[in-house]
């Protein structure tokens, strides 16, 4: 195994016993221990505890005999990282050491960040250190201050209205009101009302004068989301407003003067519009003064876990709930994921994990399949041994396990075995393990579809 491993460029250092391992780990700590179990003076479970009373910052791989689960079962109890059942090939070695040091590459650079605390890790709202994120924050930093038309471009969740009122708040125009219109929200035909209002009559079933946002928005920020969905005609309205900060209201006479400044967002190609003729292109430059594009969460990965557990703390606040830290497997998923709808995305799914947590602590089966599915399994692959072995009783022992693991909430441990519920209960009433408990039926949606008997 050691030359395996040197041959993979790892610095090795060899023990043969517990005891001489924790002589060399006073004057080294490595990333990582590989220990058998079963060892003649002291086992892999002393080896544990030590290290845990030790306070000593590595991971442990326990190598655990076949036919004895329950010793890899401890072992994981006890603190290891992983374990590999004996014998195993030269590629589950590799496999399971590369993965227990990404896995602490993580948690290092998680700590990292955290205890950078005081640094800035974003502008106003926005999250992010990434290269490209502090690109962003320089301009925004140098544009804010100015009345400068400002138009972002970024794909759907990344932020876009966040940028637009950290733009506001850092303005002096921050007293000032931030007035936000969803362009592809509204209908075409309400478009023009809802910007710049309308008079008593102006229109069938006007029968109120109304403040139209450009109003609204006087002496602050107006944010025009999804700008692309602006029809043609009122795109040259929109141009006359920037241009000579006046406009009229539907149906009214009188022009109205504007102090506003506008800023505009779309995800979509917006210089392709302008080629195929359905974005004007003299407005396009007009918004387009400053244009700020903010990077899609799977081009900046570096930030997923900031962006993780400052989402994880405030979805925790607002609902109440006691949460512990972020488990290092759901991170490595998040990590993996390609996040098509971005930091939405993300926060819908650390919203996700937050309120299905069990007693605060948040759960892999909990993440939503997508992005769970991304990964390859965390599990060593099982092998069937060579002898053979007895179905039933493996199967009903990981039933009971499950259970165990989950002080007996069922819903959690059929999670855990990645069962569907229903299929869960099955299996307990087979391996007659559902009887016994008189609080049945109070925790699953589908008991009264069982039979039992
Ligand atoms: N960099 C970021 N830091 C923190 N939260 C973010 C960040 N980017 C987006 N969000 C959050 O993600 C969600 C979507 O952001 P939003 O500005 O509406 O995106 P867009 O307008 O680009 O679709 C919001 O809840 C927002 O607070
Ligand atoms: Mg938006």
């Amino acid at each position: 195994m050691a030359d395996i491993l040197k041959r993979d460029g790892h610095v090795l250092a060899e023990a043969a016993s517990v005891d001489e391992a924790l002589v060399l780990m006073d004057s080294a700590v490595p990333d990582l221990v590989l220990c058998d179990w079963r060892m003649p003076e002291r086992d892999g479970g002393e080896l544990l505890k030590e290290v845990e009373d030790r306070g000593l910052d590595c991971s442990v791989i326990v190598m655990t005999a076949y036919g004895s689960i329950a010793h890899a079962v401890e072992a994981v109890r006890l603190g290891a990282a992983d374990y590999l059942a004996k014998p195993f090939e030269r590629e589950a070695l590799r496999l399971a050491v590369q993965r227990v040091l990404k896995t602490r590459s993580l948690e290092v650079e998680n700590r990292r960040l955290r205890s950078q605390g005081s640094q800035a890790e974003g502008y106003g709202e926005l999250i992010g250190k990434a290269p490209s994120m502090q690109l962003l924050y320089r301009t925004m930093q140098k544009v804010a201050a100015t009345d400068a038309t400002v138009l972002i471009a970024g794909e759907s969740g990344t932020g876009k209205e966040l940028v637009a009122r950290s733009l506001h708040s850092g303005s002096n125009r921050a007293a000032g009101p931030f007035v936000a219109l969803n362009c592809a929200a509204i209908p075409e035909t309400l478009i023009e009302s809802e910007l710049f209002g309308h008079e008593r009559g102006a229109f069938t079933g006007a029968h109120r004068r109304r403040e139209g946002r450009f109003s609204e928005a006087e002496g602050g920020t107006l944010f025009l989301d999804e700008i692309a969905s602006m029809p043609l005609p009122l795109q040259s309205s929109l141009l006359r407003v920037l241009q000579e900060r006046r406009f009229t209201r539907l149906g009214g006479t009188g022009e109205i003067s504007s102090d506003v400044r506008v800023v505009a967002a779309s995800n979509r190609d917006l210089p392709q519009m302008v080629a195929d003729g359905l974005f004007r292109e003299d407005l396009y430059y007009r918004l387009n003064v400053v244009g700020l594009e903010i990077p899609p969460l799977r081009s900046r990965r570096e930030d997923v876990p900031l962006l993780a557990e400052t989402l994880l703390e405030r979805s925790a606040r607002a609902h109440g709930i006691k949460i512990g830290s972020l488990p290092v497997e759901i991170l490595r998923r998040f990590m993996e994921y390609h996040w098509p709808g971005n930091v939405r995305e993300l926060a819908n799914a650390v919203e996700r994990l937050v309120l299905l947590a069990e007693d605060g602590a948040l759960q892999a089966g909990d993440l939503p399949p997508e992005v769970a599915r991304s990964t390859v399994g965390s599990a060593v692959p099982f092998r069937l041994p060579a002898e053979g072995l007895d179905w039933e009783s493996m199967e009903g022992d990981l039933l009971r396990q499950a259970l165990k693991r989950c002080d007996g909430n069922r819903a959690a441990a059929a999670r855990l075995l990645g069962l569907a519920y229903k299929a869960f209960l099955y299996r307990l009433e087979k391996y007659g393990l559902a009887s016994d408990d008189s609080d049945i039926g109070t925790e699953g949606p589908d008991m009264g579809n069982i039979t039992r008997g």
